[in-house]
């Protein structure tokens, strides 16, 4: 067994200089490769650049963003930059009324993607004796499948519960001996009110020693109390579809901001209106180029995400750079469960249907540990035959579309205040501490 610090320590302690090196040469041979992605291809010859012209790392500036727009507009297979034949998987955001955006992988990505996730765990002192219990969604979502790899390359007993059934996450944790928990803070805390209903003291009562936290944003308090209610110690952990998925930044045993892997991917912190690089340590947007992506390279991604570089050395000894807690986002997205959510999705459904208005109105709140998506629509002009099974209907197409079930209100005409200038409305009242 590894009894190193670190888990690739060639890796994970290199100096400046030498990560620098690194991304310099995985960037000429990705900037290669994306050149034969359809969308890239074009992009390149409009704006008359070359993989040859990447002689420094400066010259990345030379390159386009890449915004999931783009990604939409080139779905599905525009960014591929390699023979389908190559490919071992796909995964795939929700959504069916705009091109949800598309990730393929080839079989090194995946063993990459492991790899990373994998150093992650042994980063917060997993080892291959420990068993990973994960309670992320499974199929499509990246923190099942990903999360599940990870696991395994690490060596440990991984336990894939999947999400959902409270109960039975509990009776894994307590009969296999579940010593990690991958799960969404929100997710933690409603499982600890569980625990409490079935009179179990995960603290005492459980193996459990550390919480993998992520997925949605959430506060030092909320860790704090999750490590509270478990008597673990709970690690943030960043992750994206677009960059593959989890394992894109962790916390070490500091628990002071997030080591982005900086052997795999080039970070930029940039002004989201000017797109210009913010000075070293301000908030801006999170711009990723991935640099070990055979399948679907992605150069200079706005991810939306609002963050900072943290730009001291971290007392752990990793050299690669630090990422504060994503403290907001440049676009109109929102997270509920895990489960990424655009107010257009919504209203492109809504508006589906002549029985109901235009206005209305989302709101997402707490009630017992549980987020609740709800959401209010006035009544149109067209009669409504059975308002119970127009509401049914709608919750359907939303459930279908998001992935998650909201609650739907009928309200009359001039119960939703008219949505002046900006036709959404987002009410987000769950608690921020
Ligand atoms: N992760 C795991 N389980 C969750 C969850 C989460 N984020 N949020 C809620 N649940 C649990 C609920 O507690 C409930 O179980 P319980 O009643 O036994 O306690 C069960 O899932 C169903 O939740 P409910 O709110 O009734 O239904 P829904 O249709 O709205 O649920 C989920 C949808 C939870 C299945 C869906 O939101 C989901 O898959 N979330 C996970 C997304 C994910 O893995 N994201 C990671 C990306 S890296
Ligand atoms: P997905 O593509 O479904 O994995 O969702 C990715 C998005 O989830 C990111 O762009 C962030 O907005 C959010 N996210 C993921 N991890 C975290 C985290 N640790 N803290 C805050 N937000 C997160
Ligand atoms: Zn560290």
């Amino acid at each position: 067994m590894n009894q190193s610090k670190y888990f690739e320590p060639e890796i994970e302690t290199l100096s400046r200089q030498e990560i620098e090196s690194l991304q310099l040469a995985r960037l000429q041979e990705t900037v290669k490769r994306a050149a034969n992605a359809p969308y890239y291809k074009k992009k390149f010859e409009e704006m008359g650049i070359s993989p040859n012209d990447i002689k420094s790392l400066a010259d990345l500036s030379k390159l386009p963003f890449t915004t999931k727009q783009d990604m939409r507009d080139n779905y599905p297979f525009g960014f591929l930059a390699c023979d389908k034949k190559e490919l071992v998987r796909l995964h795939s955001s929700s959504g069916t009324t705009g091109n949800p955006t598309v990730i393929c992988h080839t079989k090194n990505d995946i063993a990459t993607w492991a790899n990373r996730v994998a150093r992650c765990f042994y980063m917060v002192g997993l080892r291959n004796t420990d068993v990973i219990q994960n309670s992320s969604g499974y199929g499509m979502f990246t923190g099942g499948l990903g999360i599940q790899a990870g696991i395994e390359a690490l060596g440990a007993m991984s336990i894939p519960a999947a999400a959902g059934n409270s109960r039975r996450q509990i009776k894994c944790i307590t009969d296999f001996g579940t010593t990690a928990i991958h799960a969404i803070p929100s997710y933690a805390l409603r499982l600890a009110d569980v625990f409490d209903e079935l009179g179990i003291d995960p603290a005492k009562d459980t193996k459990l020693t550390t919480f993998l936290i992520g997925a949605e944003p959430h506060t030092e308090e909320t860790r704090r109390k999750i490590e509270q209610r478990f008597g673990v110690k709970a690690y943030n952990c960043f992750g994206m579809t677009e960059m593959s998925g989890p394992g894109v930044a962790f916390e070490c045993t500091e628990q002071n901001g997030m080591h982005l892997w900086e052997d795999s991917y080039i970070i930029e912190i940039v002004d989201p209106q000017t797109l210009e690089p913010v000075a070293e340590g301000e908030i801006g947007e999170m711009v990723l180029t991935t640099l070990d992506r055979e399948g679907m390279p992605l150069l200079r991604y706005r991810t939306r995400d609002l963050t900072r570089i943290i730009p001291e050395a971290c007392p752990c000894g990793r050299t690669h750079r630090r990422i504060d807690r994503i403290k907001g986002r440049s676009d109109d997205m929102f997270i509920v469960k895990g489960v990424n959510i655009f107010p257009m999705q919504i209203e492109k459904i809504l508006m589906q249907y002549p029985e109901v208005g235009t206005n209305y109105l989302i709101t997402i709140k707490t009630e017992n540990n549980n987020d609740d998506l709800i959401i209010e629509v006035e009544k149109g002009n067209a009669p409504i035959a059975d308002p119970h099974a127009l509401c049914k209907s709608i919750t359907r197409k939303l459930k279908d579309e998001l992935l998650l079930t909201p609650y739907v209100i009928l309200r009359e005409k001039d119960e939703i205040p008219n949505a002046e200038g900006k036709a959404v409305r987002v009410k987000d009242l769950r608690s921020k501490e």
